[in-house]
């Protein structure tokens, strides 16, 4: 995958609370375009797999729980500085330190349901959307 790239998705909440449209609205506003888009759901085991990085971590166990706990959106998408643009474009982990209008200022709840997912690098983009789609489902 090219490094203009990366990988998110809309997480159980926001997707139980309505906000997949307003998500993708901000995101094509941001200036990404789609290269890939699925709604599907992660089993416990996909969900402990693709945050495996975090598996020694307090919180590891309510993460792959939430994740696996309904249907989420998932997502390729390109920009020149994808990656750090898409961080900027969600804002802080914790919503409580997201900077205003963005998308975890918005539309998340709280740390651990914080609406959304994005790569921290463009090693880690790659391998991610990887882990959700062929490139058969890459445009
Ligand atoms: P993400 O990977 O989902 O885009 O989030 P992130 O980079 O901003 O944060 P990261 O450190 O990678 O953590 C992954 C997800 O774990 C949950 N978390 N909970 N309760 C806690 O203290 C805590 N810390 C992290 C969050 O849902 C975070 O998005
Ligand atoms: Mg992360």
């Amino acid at each position: 995958m090219a490094t203009n790239r990366t990988f998110t998705m809309i997480k159980p909440g926001a997707v139980k609370n309505g906000h997949i449209g307003a998500i993708l609205a901000k995101i094509n506003e941001g200036g990404f375009r789609i290269v890939a888009l699925k709604y599907t759901k992660l089993s416990a085991e996909k969900a402990g797999e693709f945050y495996a990085v975090h598996s020694e971590r307090p919180f590891y166990g309510e993460l792959v729980k939430f994740m696996s706990s309904g249907p989420i959106v998932a997502a390729i998408l390109e920009k020149e500085n994808a990656v750090a643009d898409f961080r900027t474009l969600i804002g802080a982990t914790n919503p409580a330190d997201a900077a205003p209008g963005t998308i975890r200022a918005l539309f998340a709840k709280s740390i651990g349901e914080n609406a959304v997912h994005g790569s921290d690098s463009d090693e880690n983009a790659a391998i991610e959307g990887s882990f959700h789609f062929a490139g058969t489902e890459m445009f």
